[in-house]
Protein backbone atom coordinates (compact mmCIF):
# COMPACT_ATOMS: atom_id res chain seq x y z
CA UNK A 1 0.00 0.00 0.00
CA UNK A 2 1.36 3.60 -1.04
CA UNK A 3 2.19 6.03 2.18
CA UNK A 4 -0.70 8.26 0.88
CA UNK A 5 -3.06 5.32 0.78
CA UNK A 6 -1.94 4.22 3.77
CA UNK A 7 -2.80 7.24 5.17
CA UNK A 8 -6.37 7.56 3.46
CA UNK A 9 -6.97 4.63 5.18
CA UNK A 10 -6.13 5.06 8.26
CA UNK A 11 -7.81 8.81 8.44
CA UNK A 12 -11.06 6.98 7.00
CA UNK A 13 -10.80 4.23 9.66
CA UNK A 14 -10.00 6.76 12.84
CA UNK A 15 -13.54 8.46 10.67
CA UNK A 16 -15.33 5.02 11.37
CA UNK A 17 -14.37 4.71 14.99
CA UNK A 18 -14.93 8.12 15.64
CA UNK A 19 -18.28 7.56 14.04
CA UNK A 20 -18.75 4.70 16.88
CA UNK A 21 -17.72 7.06 20.03
CA UNK A 22 -19.28 9.48 18.91
CA UNK A 23 -22.60 8.47 17.97
CA UNK A 24 -23.22 4.73 19.36
CA UNK A 25 -24.17 6.08 22.94
CA UNK A 26 -27.16 8.49 21.19
CA UNK A 27 -28.33 5.71 19.52
CA UNK A 28 -28.50 3.54 22.26
CA UNK A 29 -30.29 6.36 24.46
CA UNK A 30 -32.62 6.74 21.00
CA UNK A 31 -33.29 2.92 21.19
CA UNK A 32 -34.26 3.22 24.92
CA UNK A 33 -36.75 6.13 24.76
CA UNK A 34 -38.38 5.41 21.85
CA UNK A 35 -40.25 2.89 19.51
CA UNK A 36 -38.91 -0.17 17.32
CA UNK A 37 -37.93 1.44 14.33
CA UNK A 38 -34.05 0.19 14.95
CA UNK A 39 -35.77 -3.41 15.37
CA UNK A 40 -37.83 -3.09 11.79
CA UNK A 41 -36.72 -5.54 9.02
CA UNK A 42 -35.83 -3.03 6.61
CA UNK A 43 -34.52 0.83 7.16
CA UNK A 44 -33.74 1.45 3.51
CA UNK A 45 -37.14 0.40 2.20
CA UNK A 46 -36.65 2.97 -0.53
CA UNK A 47 -33.35 1.96 -1.95
CA UNK A 48 -30.31 4.34 -2.45
CA UNK A 49 -29.74 6.96 -5.13
CA UNK A 50 -26.86 9.32 -6.70
CA UNK A 51 -27.09 11.83 -8.95
CA UNK A 52 -25.29 15.12 -10.23
CA UNK A 53 -22.35 13.91 -11.43
CA UNK A 54 -19.16 16.57 -11.39
CA UNK A 55 -15.24 15.62 -12.10
CA UNK A 56 -14.56 15.38 -8.74
CA UNK A 57 -18.56 15.09 -6.88
CA UNK A 58 -21.61 13.58 -7.15
CA UNK A 59 -24.48 13.88 -4.88
CA UNK A 60 -25.64 10.18 -2.64
CA UNK A 61 -28.97 9.83 -1.14
CA UNK A 62 -31.16 7.92 0.97
CA UNK A 63 -34.02 8.42 3.68
CA UNK A 64 -34.44 6.06 6.43
CA UNK A 65 -38.44 4.95 6.00
CA UNK A 66 -39.01 1.96 8.13
CA UNK A 67 -42.21 2.46 7.58
CA UNK A 68 -42.85 4.21 4.05
CA UNK A 69 -46.91 4.20 4.31
CA UNK A 70 -46.40 6.40 7.35
CA UNK A 71 -46.09 10.31 7.36
CA UNK A 72 -43.33 10.38 9.34
CA UNK A 73 -41.49 6.53 7.51
CA UNK A 74 -41.62 5.25 11.24
CA UNK A 75 -39.11 7.12 12.71
CA UNK A 76 -38.49 9.16 15.86
CA UNK A 77 -38.85 12.83 15.56
CA UNK A 78 -35.18 13.61 16.53
CA UNK A 79 -31.92 13.42 14.58
CA UNK A 80 -30.35 9.87 13.58
CA UNK A 81 -26.92 9.86 12.57
CA UNK A 82 -26.24 7.45 9.30
CA UNK A 83 -23.05 6.17 8.08
CA UNK A 84 -21.84 6.57 4.27
CA UNK A 85 -19.14 4.72 2.12
CA UNK A 86 -17.46 4.88 -1.00
CA UNK A 87 -15.47 2.24 -2.66
CA UNK A 88 -13.99 1.73 -6.04
CA UNK A 89 -15.63 -1.82 -6.14
CA UNK A 90 -18.75 -3.22 -4.90
CA UNK A 91 -16.90 -5.13 -2.12
CA UNK A 92 -16.03 -2.22 -0.41
CA UNK A 93 -11.83 -3.33 -0.35
CA UNK A 94 -11.19 0.08 -1.33
CA UNK A 95 -13.09 2.79 0.59
CA UNK A 96 -12.01 6.06 -0.54
CA UNK A 97 -14.73 8.51 1.19
CA UNK A 98 -16.74 8.07 4.44
CA UNK A 99 -18.41 10.01 7.07
CA UNK A 100 -21.35 10.38 8.69
CA UNK A 101 -23.95 12.46 8.34
CA UNK A 102 -27.75 13.04 10.38
CA UNK A 103 -31.24 12.11 8.86
CA UNK A 104 -33.32 14.94 9.85
CA UNK A 105 -36.98 14.63 10.63
CA UNK A 106 -37.04 18.16 9.51
CA UNK A 107 -36.38 16.43 6.04
CA UNK A 108 -37.94 13.25 6.81
CA UNK A 109 -34.91 11.60 7.21
CA UNK A 110 -33.65 11.67 4.55
CA UNK A 111 -29.63 12.13 3.64
CA UNK A 112 -28.34 14.07 0.89
CA UNK A 113 -24.21 13.79 0.84
CA UNK A 114 -22.55 16.16 -1.58
CA UNK A 115 -19.25 13.93 -1.57
CA UNK A 116 -16.66 15.56 -3.32
CA UNK A 117 -12.62 14.68 -3.93
CA UNK A 118 -13.76 12.29 -6.22
CA UNK A 119 -11.35 10.69 -9.07
CA UNK A 120 -12.68 12.56 -12.97
CA UNK A 121 -14.34 9.94 -14.79
CA UNK A 122 -14.10 6.91 -12.24
CA UNK A 123 -16.79 4.51 -11.81
CA UNK A 124 -17.70 4.13 -7.62
CA UNK A 125 -20.06 2.18 -5.41
CA UNK A 126 -21.72 3.91 -2.72
CA UNK A 127 -23.54 2.44 0.41
CA UNK A 128 -24.63 4.13 4.07
CA UNK A 129 -25.52 2.04 7.33
CA UNK A 130 -27.84 3.20 10.12
CA UNK A 131 -29.34 1.00 13.04
CA UNK A 132 -26.92 -1.56 12.43
CA UNK A 133 -28.42 -2.32 8.69
CA UNK A 134 -26.49 -1.74 5.52
CA UNK A 135 -28.53 -0.32 3.00
CA UNK A 136 -27.96 -1.75 -0.79
CA UNK A 137 -25.18 -1.22 -3.12
CA UNK A 138 -25.26 1.61 -5.60
CA UNK A 139 -23.41 2.14 -8.69
CA UNK A 140 -22.25 6.22 -9.58
CA UNK A 141 -19.40 7.51 -11.80
CA UNK A 142 -18.04 11.02 -12.03
CA UNK A 143 -18.09 13.16 -15.10
CA UNK A 144 -14.38 13.24 -16.71
CA UNK A 145 -12.15 15.92 -15.98
CA UNK A 146 -13.37 18.90 -18.66
CA UNK A 147 -10.23 19.25 -20.25
CA UNK A 148 -10.42 15.65 -21.70
CA UNK A 149 -11.13 14.34 -24.84
CA UNK A 150 -14.36 11.74 -23.93
CA UNK A 151 -14.51 9.86 -26.74
CA UNK A 152 -18.41 8.36 -25.52
CA UNK A 153 -21.03 9.16 -23.60
CA UNK A 154 -24.00 6.85 -23.26
CA UNK A 155 -28.00 8.52 -21.46
CA UNK A 156 -30.97 7.30 -20.98
CA UNK A 157 -33.38 9.82 -21.22
CA UNK A 158 -36.88 9.62 -19.23
CA UNK A 159 -40.14 10.93 -18.06
CA UNK A 160 -43.59 10.50 -17.17
CA UNK A 161 -44.10 7.79 -14.84
CA UNK A 162 -47.60 7.36 -13.57
CA UNK A 163 -47.54 4.79 -11.16
CA UNK A 164 -51.07 3.70 -12.04
CA UNK A 165 -50.71 3.29 -15.77
CA UNK A 166 -48.41 0.64 -15.74
CA UNK A 167 -45.01 -1.18 -14.61
CA UNK A 168 -41.69 0.26 -14.41
CA UNK A 169 -40.51 -2.43 -17.06
CA UNK A 170 -38.99 0.41 -18.67
CA UNK A 171 -37.27 1.35 -15.64
CA UNK A 172 -35.94 -2.37 -15.76
CA UNK A 173 -34.23 -1.95 -18.98
CA UNK A 174 -32.77 1.63 -18.07
CA UNK A 175 -31.23 -0.02 -14.63
CA UNK A 176 -29.63 -3.23 -17.15
CA UNK A 177 -28.46 -0.75 -19.98
CA UNK A 178 -24.93 0.52 -20.16
CA UNK A 179 -25.28 4.51 -19.53
CA UNK A 180 -23.19 6.50 -17.95
CA UNK A 181 -25.98 9.28 -16.74
CA UNK A 182 -30.24 9.23 -16.89
CA UNK A 183 -31.57 12.17 -17.89
CA UNK A 184 -35.07 12.85 -15.85
CA UNK A 185 -37.08 15.25 -17.39
CA UNK A 186 -40.32 15.54 -15.27
CA UNK A 187 -43.53 13.62 -13.74
CA UNK A 188 -41.40 11.88 -11.25
CA UNK A 189 -44.90 11.39 -9.31
CA UNK A 190 -48.59 12.05 -10.53
CA UNK A 191 -50.94 13.59 -8.06
CA UNK A 192 -53.94 12.54 -9.95
CA UNK A 193 -55.54 9.15 -10.18
CA UNK A 194 -56.46 7.46 -13.10
CA UNK A 195 -60.27 6.08 -13.51
CA UNK A 196 -61.05 2.71 -12.58
CA UNK A 197 -60.61 0.74 -16.00
CA UNK A 198 -57.26 2.69 -16.71
CA UNK A 199 -55.97 1.74 -13.87
CA UNK A 200 -53.24 -0.95 -13.89
CA UNK A 201 -52.42 -0.67 -10.21
CA UNK A 202 -53.38 1.21 -7.38
CA UNK A 203 -51.33 4.51 -5.68
CA UNK A 204 -51.13 3.60 -1.87
CA UNK A 205 -51.53 6.90 -1.14
CA UNK A 206 -54.29 9.15 -2.28
CA UNK A 207 -54.20 12.72 -2.38
CA UNK A 208 -57.23 15.21 -1.16
CA UNK A 209 -60.08 15.93 -4.00
CA UNK A 210 -59.55 19.60 -2.97
CA UNK A 211 -55.66 20.43 -3.77
CA UNK A 212 -56.28 23.06 -1.13
CA UNK A 213 -56.20 20.59 1.52
CA UNK A 214 -52.93 18.78 -0.11
CA UNK A 215 -50.20 18.77 2.78
CA UNK A 216 -46.45 17.76 2.83
CA UNK A 217 -47.88 14.48 4.24
CA UNK A 218 -49.33 13.66 1.23
CA UNK A 219 -46.54 14.42 -0.96
CA UNK A 220 -43.77 12.40 1.22
CA UNK A 221 -46.55 9.66 1.54
CA UNK A 222 -47.22 9.59 -2.79
CA UNK A 223 -42.58 9.70 -3.59
CA UNK A 224 -42.56 6.75 -0.94
CA UNK A 225 -45.01 5.41 -2.50
CA UNK A 226 -43.28 5.29 -6.00
CA UNK A 227 -39.96 3.75 -4.46
CA UNK A 228 -42.06 0.60 -3.65
CA UNK A 229 -41.06 -0.14 -7.03
CA UNK A 230 -38.46 -2.45 -7.34
CA UNK A 231 -37.89 -1.42 -10.77
CA UNK A 232 -37.63 2.03 -10.13
CA UNK A 233 -35.03 1.17 -7.09
CA UNK A 234 -32.97 -0.16 -9.35
CA UNK A 235 -32.87 2.48 -12.03
CA UNK A 236 -31.70 4.51 -9.37
CA UNK A 237 -29.38 2.48 -8.00
CA UNK A 238 -27.70 1.80 -11.50
CA UNK A 239 -26.86 5.38 -12.38
CA UNK A 240 -26.22 8.75 -11.53
CA UNK A 241 -29.15 11.00 -12.55
CA UNK A 242 -29.84 14.33 -13.46
CA UNK A 243 -33.07 16.10 -13.20
CA UNK A 244 -35.80 18.55 -14.26
CA UNK A 245 -39.07 18.21 -12.66
CA UNK A 246 -42.52 19.06 -14.57
CA UNK A 247 -46.32 20.29 -13.47
CA UNK A 248 -47.44 16.39 -11.99
CA UNK A 249 -44.17 16.62 -9.43
CA UNK A 250 -46.76 19.65 -7.95
CA UNK A 251 -50.23 20.01 -9.52
CA UNK A 252 -51.61 19.43 -13.13
CA UNK A 253 -50.72 22.43 -15.74
CA UNK A 254 -49.41 24.72 -13.06
CA UNK A 255 -47.37 27.98 -14.14
CA UNK A 256 -45.39 29.51 -11.90
CA UNK A 257 -46.88 31.04 -8.87
CA UNK A 258 -50.28 29.81 -10.43
CA UNK A 259 -52.67 26.68 -11.27
CA UNK A 260 -55.23 26.94 -14.17
CA UNK A 261 -58.04 26.66 -12.51
CA UNK A 262 -57.63 29.41 -10.45
CA UNK A 263 -59.09 27.94 -7.37
CA UNK A 264 -56.35 28.38 -5.18
CA UNK A 265 -55.44 31.78 -4.68
CA UNK A 266 -52.00 32.61 -5.04
CA UNK A 267 -50.88 32.19 -1.22
CA UNK A 268 -52.24 28.77 -0.83
CA UNK A 269 -50.95 27.62 -4.45
CA UNK A 270 -47.17 29.11 -3.46
CA UNK A 271 -47.93 26.94 -0.06
CA UNK A 272 -48.92 23.71 -2.01
CA UNK A 273 -45.92 24.42 -4.48
CA UNK A 274 -43.57 24.64 -1.36
CA UNK A 275 -44.63 21.47 0.39
CA UNK A 276 -44.37 19.72 -2.79
CA UNK A 277 -40.60 21.30 -3.71
CA UNK A 278 -39.99 20.45 -0.33
CA UNK A 279 -40.65 16.47 -0.74
CA UNK A 280 -39.07 16.17 -4.46
CA UNK A 281 -35.76 17.36 -2.74
CA UNK A 282 -35.94 15.26 0.33
CA UNK A 283 -36.07 11.84 -2.41
CA UNK A 284 -34.44 12.73 -4.90
CA UNK A 285 -30.53 13.08 -5.04
CA UNK A 286 -30.29 16.65 -5.41
CA UNK A 287 -27.59 18.67 -4.05
CA UNK A 288 -27.97 19.79 -0.35
CA UNK A 289 -27.10 23.34 -1.59
CA UNK A 290 -29.90 23.30 -3.60
CA UNK A 291 -32.60 22.18 -0.90
CA UNK A 292 -35.39 24.72 -0.95
CA UNK A 293 -35.55 27.94 0.65
CA UNK A 294 -38.51 29.89 1.23
CA UNK A 295 -40.64 28.14 -1.02
CA UNK A 296 -38.60 27.87 -3.90
CA UNK A 297 -35.78 26.18 -4.90
CA UNK A 298 -32.92 26.25 -7.68
CA UNK A 299 -33.26 23.58 -10.56
CA UNK A 300 -31.54 24.99 -13.65
CA UNK A 301 -27.81 24.13 -13.29
CA UNK A 302 -25.22 23.46 -15.67
CA UNK A 303 -23.31 20.45 -16.28
CA UNK A 304 -20.62 19.63 -18.07
CA UNK A 305 -18.84 15.76 -19.83
CA UNK A 306 -15.58 16.38 -20.61
CA UNK A 307 -15.07 18.37 -23.52
CA UNK A 308 -17.73 15.65 -25.36
CA UNK A 309 -20.87 17.46 -23.82
CA UNK A 310 -22.54 20.31 -21.66
CA UNK A 311 -26.08 19.75 -20.10
CA UNK A 312 -28.56 22.95 -19.10
CA UNK A 313 -30.87 21.56 -16.76
CA UNK A 314 -33.84 24.04 -17.24
CA UNK A 315 -36.78 24.96 -15.02
CA UNK A 316 -39.84 25.50 -17.19
CA UNK A 317 -42.56 25.25 -14.66
CA UNK A 318 -41.16 27.73 -11.25
CA UNK A 319 -40.88 30.75 -13.64
CA UNK A 320 -43.12 30.34 -16.35
CA UNK A 321 -45.98 33.13 -16.97
CA UNK A 322 -49.68 32.00 -16.16
CA UNK A 323 -52.23 30.49 -18.85
CA UNK A 324 -53.89 32.42 -20.79
CA UNK A 325 -57.23 32.16 -22.72
CA UNK A 326 -59.87 29.51 -21.39
CA UNK A 327 -58.91 26.33 -23.26
CA UNK A 328 -60.90 23.11 -23.79
CA UNK A 329 -59.22 20.51 -21.67
CA UNK A 330 -58.54 17.68 -24.45
CA UNK A 331 -57.59 14.13 -24.18
CA UNK A 332 -53.99 14.62 -23.53
CA UNK A 333 -55.55 16.41 -19.87
CA UNK A 334 -53.71 19.50 -21.17
CA UNK A 335 -55.40 22.68 -22.03
CA UNK A 336 -56.09 23.07 -25.68
CA UNK A 337 -55.98 26.63 -26.86
CA UNK A 338 -57.59 28.11 -30.39
CA UNK A 339 -57.99 31.72 -31.43
CA UNK A 340 -56.06 32.73 -28.33
CA UNK A 341 -53.98 36.43 -28.80
CA UNK A 342 -53.10 36.41 -25.56
CA UNK A 343 -50.77 33.89 -26.27
CA UNK A 344 -48.22 36.09 -28.72
CA UNK A 345 -47.79 38.67 -25.82
CA UNK A 346 -43.71 39.30 -26.25
CA UNK A 347 -43.13 39.61 -22.33
CA UNK A 348 -44.60 35.79 -21.81
CA UNK A 349 -41.80 33.67 -20.76
CA UNK A 350 -41.75 29.50 -20.08
CA UNK A 351 -37.85 30.39 -17.99
CA UNK A 352 -38.40 33.97 -17.04
CA UNK A 353 -36.18 36.31 -17.64
CA UNK A 354 -33.20 35.48 -15.75
CA UNK A 355 -33.25 31.88 -16.87
CA UNK A 356 -33.65 32.86 -20.20
CA UNK A 357 -30.72 35.00 -20.14
CA UNK A 358 -28.50 32.70 -18.51
CA UNK A 359 -29.16 30.39 -20.95
CA UNK A 360 -28.34 32.46 -23.73
CA UNK A 361 -25.17 33.49 -22.55
CA UNK A 362 -24.11 29.57 -21.80
CA UNK A 363 -24.96 28.53 -24.88
CA UNK A 364 -22.56 31.37 -26.44
CA UNK A 365 -20.01 30.64 -24.37
CA UNK A 366 -19.94 27.11 -24.86
CA UNK A 367 -17.12 25.03 -25.92
CA UNK A 368 -18.24 21.60 -25.89
CA UNK A 369 -19.05 19.33 -28.72
CA UNK A 370 -22.93 18.80 -28.15
CA UNK A 371 -24.77 21.49 -26.15
CA UNK A 372 -27.78 19.89 -24.83
CA UNK A 373 -30.46 21.75 -23.57
CA UNK A 374 -32.45 19.61 -20.68
CA UNK A 375 -35.94 20.76 -20.30
CA UNK A 376 -39.34 19.34 -19.58
CA UNK A 377 -41.49 19.69 -22.88
CA UNK A 378 -41.20 19.52 -26.64
CA UNK A 379 -40.30 22.56 -28.24
CA UNK A 380 -40.92 21.79 -31.90
CA UNK A 381 -44.51 23.02 -32.68
CA UNK A 382 -47.32 20.35 -32.64
CA UNK A 383 -50.64 22.11 -33.34
CA UNK A 384 -53.34 20.92 -35.13
CA UNK A 385 -55.10 22.13 -38.34
CA UNK A 386 -59.15 22.44 -37.28
CA UNK A 387 -62.01 23.93 -38.66
CA UNK A 388 -61.83 25.79 -35.45
CA UNK A 389 -58.58 27.00 -36.50
CA UNK A 390 -55.32 25.93 -35.16
CA UNK A 391 -55.64 24.00 -31.89
CA UNK A 392 -52.43 24.41 -29.85
CA UNK A 393 -51.15 22.42 -26.54
CA UNK A 394 -51.61 25.29 -24.13
CA UNK A 395 -49.47 23.85 -21.52
CA UNK A 396 -46.45 23.40 -23.79
CA UNK A 397 -44.18 25.90 -26.24
CA UNK A 398 -46.57 26.26 -28.95
CA UNK A 399 -48.39 28.46 -26.31
CA UNK A 400 -44.92 30.16 -25.59
CA UNK A 401 -44.05 31.34 -29.54
CA UNK A 402 -42.13 34.60 -28.55
CA UNK A 403 -40.24 32.51 -25.56
CA UNK A 404 -39.44 30.15 -27.77
CA UNK A 405 -38.34 32.29 -30.87
CA UNK A 406 -35.96 34.34 -28.16
CA UNK A 407 -34.24 30.37 -27.59
CA UNK A 408 -33.97 29.75 -31.19
CA UNK A 409 -32.23 33.34 -31.51
CA UNK A 410 -30.21 32.54 -29.25
CA UNK A 411 -28.86 29.15 -31.04
CA UNK A 412 -28.44 30.84 -34.32
CA UNK A 413 -27.25 34.65 -33.08
CA UNK A 414 -24.59 33.82 -33.37
CA UNK A 415 -24.68 30.55 -34.32
CA UNK A 416 -23.99 27.82 -31.75
CA UNK A 417 -23.61 24.73 -33.28
CA UNK A 418 -24.72 21.19 -32.36
CA UNK A 419 -27.19 22.15 -30.46
CA UNK A 420 -30.07 19.40 -28.94
CA UNK A 421 -33.16 20.17 -26.81
CA UNK A 422 -34.46 16.86 -25.11
CA UNK A 423 -37.26 16.91 -23.68
CA UNK A 424 -40.73 14.83 -22.28
CA UNK A 425 -44.26 15.40 -21.29
CA UNK A 426 -45.76 14.75 -24.16
CA UNK A 427 -46.28 10.76 -23.69
CA UNK A 428 -45.11 9.95 -27.29
CA UNK A 429 -41.39 9.91 -29.20
CA UNK A 430 -40.33 12.75 -31.14
CA UNK A 431 -37.67 13.60 -33.28
CA UNK A 432 -37.85 16.77 -34.99
CA UNK A 433 -35.87 19.46 -36.85
CA UNK A 434 -35.75 22.73 -34.66
CA UNK A 435 -35.87 26.43 -37.56
CA UNK A 436 -34.97 29.77 -36.55
CA UNK A 437 -38.63 31.03 -37.35
CA UNK A 438 -40.26 27.32 -35.93
CA UNK A 439 -43.21 28.29 -38.31
CA UNK A 440 -42.05 29.08 -41.47
CA UNK A 441 -40.88 25.96 -43.49
CA UNK A 442 -38.77 27.93 -45.69
CA UNK A 443 -36.50 28.93 -42.43
CA UNK A 444 -33.18 27.63 -41.79
CA UNK A 445 -33.07 24.21 -39.30
CA UNK A 446 -30.56 25.36 -36.90
CA UNK A 447 -31.08 22.38 -34.06
CA UNK A 448 -32.24 19.07 -33.25
CA UNK A 449 -35.11 18.03 -30.93
CA UNK A 450 -35.94 14.40 -29.32
CA UNK A 451 -38.64 13.98 -27.11
CA UNK A 452 -38.69 11.05 -24.73
CA UNK A 453 -42.24 9.13 -24.45
CA UNK A 454 -43.59 7.76 -21.15
CA UNK A 455 -42.48 5.43 -18.69
CA UNK A 456 -45.88 4.51 -18.18
CA UNK A 457 -48.28 7.38 -18.94
CA UNK A 458 -50.89 7.44 -21.68
CA UNK A 459 -50.11 9.23 -24.46
CA UNK A 460 -52.75 10.79 -27.27
CA UNK A 461 -54.42 8.06 -30.12
CA UNK A 462 -52.08 7.58 -32.33
CA UNK A 463 -54.51 8.52 -35.28
CA UNK A 464 -53.92 12.44 -33.60
CA UNK A 465 -50.80 11.93 -33.16
CA UNK A 466 -50.06 10.99 -36.94
CA UNK A 467 -52.45 14.29 -38.01
CA UNK A 468 -50.15 16.17 -35.51
CA UNK A 469 -47.35 14.50 -37.81
CA UNK A 470 -48.59 15.64 -41.19
CA UNK A 471 -49.58 19.23 -39.89
CA UNK A 472 -46.14 19.83 -38.37
CA UNK A 473 -43.86 18.86 -41.43
CA UNK A 474 -40.86 19.03 -39.18
CA UNK A 475 -41.74 16.08 -36.79
CA UNK A 476 -39.82 13.41 -38.52
CA UNK A 477 -40.55 11.46 -36.13
CA UNK A 478 -43.52 10.94 -33.63
CA UNK A 479 -45.15 7.65 -31.66
CA UNK A 480 -47.75 7.97 -28.99
CA UNK A 481 -48.68 4.11 -28.97
CA UNK A 482 -45.68 2.88 -27.06
CA UNK A 483 -44.22 3.77 -23.81
CA UNK A 484 -40.00 3.52 -23.13
CA UNK A 485 -37.07 5.85 -23.03
CA UNK A 486 -34.80 7.22 -24.93
CA UNK A 487 -30.65 5.86 -25.50
CA UNK A 488 -28.59 8.49 -26.89
CA UNK A 489 -25.15 7.47 -27.65
CA UNK A 490 -22.89 10.31 -28.19
CA UNK A 491 -19.46 10.66 -29.77
CA UNK A 492 -17.65 13.75 -31.24
CA UNK A 493 -18.55 13.13 -34.25
CA UNK A 494 -22.22 12.16 -33.72
CA UNK A 495 -25.05 12.05 -31.61
CA UNK A 496 -26.94 8.62 -32.10
CA UNK A 497 -30.96 8.08 -30.99
CA UNK A 498 -32.88 4.82 -30.39
CA UNK A 499 -36.33 5.01 -29.59
CA UNK A 500 -36.42 2.01 -26.39
CA UNK A 501 -40.43 0.71 -26.50
CA UNK A 502 -42.46 -1.54 -25.32
CA UNK A 503 -46.56 -1.33 -26.49
CA UNK A 504 -47.19 -3.45 -23.18
CA UNK A 505 -46.69 -1.37 -20.23
CA UNK A 506 -49.49 -3.02 -18.40
CA UNK A 507 -47.44 -6.41 -17.94
CA UNK A 508 -44.41 -6.30 -15.10
CA UNK A 509 -42.57 -8.53 -17.62
CA UNK A 510 -42.64 -6.58 -20.56
CA UNK A 511 -39.69 -6.24 -22.64
CA UNK A 512 -38.61 -3.59 -24.69
CA UNK A 513 -37.26 -3.52 -28.39
CA UNK A 514 -36.13 -0.58 -30.74
CA UNK A 515 -39.27 1.51 -32.65
CA UNK A 516 -36.74 3.48 -33.98
CA UNK A 517 -33.02 5.43 -34.71
CA UNK A 518 -32.14 8.80 -35.66
CA UNK A 519 -28.49 10.36 -36.22
CA UNK A 520 -27.26 13.80 -35.81
CA UNK A 521 -23.96 14.27 -37.71
CA UNK A 522 -21.85 17.07 -35.78
CA UNK A 523 -21.77 20.13 -38.16
CA UNK A 524 -25.14 19.76 -39.64
CA UNK A 525 -28.00 20.79 -37.60
CA UNK A 526 -31.58 18.32 -37.62
CA UNK A 527 -31.80 14.74 -37.48
CA UNK A 528 -32.05 12.05 -39.92
CA UNK A 529 -33.02 7.79 -39.67
CA UNK A 530 -30.66 5.37 -39.30
CA UNK A 531 -31.20 1.86 -39.96
FE1 LIG B 1 -46.51 13.45 -18.02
Amino acid sequence: MQRRELLRHLSLTAAAVAWQQLFAPAVRAQASTQHDWRETAEVFTLGVASGEPRPTSVVLWTRLAPKPTQPDGGMPAQSVPVQWEVATDARFANVVRADVGLADPARAHSIHVDVSDLQPGCEYFYRFQAAGQTSPVGRTRTAPDPLEATPRLRVALASCQHYEAGHFSVHRDIAASDVDLVLFVGDYIYETELPGPLRVRQHSHVFPDDPANFTLSDYRLHHAAYRQDADLRASHAAHPWLMVWDDHDVLNDYAGDSEPDHKLDAAQFVKLRAAAYQAYFEHLPISPSRAPVGGRMLMHERYEWGQLAEFWTVDTRQFRAAHVCKGWRGPSNGRMLFNCPEVLQPERSMLGQDQEFWLADGLASSTRAWKLIVQSTQVSPSGLKSPMGRLLYGDGWDAFPAARERLMAAIAQPRVPDVVCLGGDVHRHVAANLRLNPADPTSPIIASEIVTSSITSRGLSELLTQWMKAANPDLLHARSDERGFVLLDISPSQLCCEFRATAHPVRADSRLHTQARYVIDRGVPGLRRAR
